[in-house]
């Protein structure tokens, strides 16, 4: 069974608090997502391999480590995942970025696809599949689906707020894939969304309703 950590840090409990008031402006709330991103991106890389290398200080050589040239990539599920990748690339800037693109059927709730566009070493690559909301877990099984298809093996799952509803679905149909999240909410509505949540985080970071 895959792990799930939920952050309890300070800063990101803080910062997601304002996120979710009904009233935080689109810029505010975009500023917010990238700022959360980064700090989690701090913990989702804590096993990135080190390997030590002997440099000269200005006082004398030492040996240090540095992280050992592993090839990542950041998949942001779009459109609302695009609003986690600066914070990401801010930590990890050599990554590369691959898009997927879905959105959930609002009678449905199903995933619809309609872009995909990968590095073309992906397969090589390990990955970070990055979406705000986990929600009835829908998307996130069909990104990580979609990526398992190109070939990679080594997949983690960053989101902001997760239901336990999402939660469940990714661990059953993908126990290999550890989930990150900043808050885990008490439950789905009638229409999907998270309780207590923020609201639709596209139209909320794209200001698009
Ligand atoms: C939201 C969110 C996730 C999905 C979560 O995207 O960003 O991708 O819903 O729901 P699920 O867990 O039930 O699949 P949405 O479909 O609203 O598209 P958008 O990002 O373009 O607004
Ligand atoms: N997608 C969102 O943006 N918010 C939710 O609460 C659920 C799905």
């Amino acid at each position: 069974m895959s792990k799930v950590t939920v952050f309890d840090h300070p800063l990101i409990q803080h910062k997601l608090s304002v996120m979710r008031e009904k009233d935080t402006s689109s810029k505010e709330f975009r500023e917010l997502v990238s700022e959360i991103a980064q700090l989690m991106c701090y913990e989702v890389t804590r096993d990135l391999p080190l390997e030590e290398v002997e440099i000269e200080t200005p006082v004398a050589k030492a040996k240090v480590k540095r992280i050992a040239g592993k090839k990542l990539a950041v998949v942001p599920i779009l459109r609302a995942g695009l609003g986690m990748v600066d914070g990401m690339l801010n930590m990890i800037p050599n990554a590369k970025v691959g898009h997927i693109g879905l959105y959930r059927d609002p009678e449905t709730l199903e995933p619809v696809k309609y872009y995909c566009k990968m590095p073309t070493d992906v397969a090589e690559r390990d990955i970070i599949i990055v979406d705000p909301m986990l929600a009835t877990g829908g998307s996130a099984v069909a990104a990580i689906t979609f990526m398992k298809e190109y070939g990679c093996s080594h997949i983690k799952l960053m989101c902001l707020i997760g239901a336990p509803e999402g939660v469940e679905k990714v661990q059953e149909s993908h126990p290999d894939v550890d989930i990150y999240i900043a808050a885990l909410d008490e439950k789905l509505n009638e229409h999907g969304y998270i309780v207590p949540g923020l609201g639709d985080a596209g139209d909320r970071i794209f200001g698009t309703k």
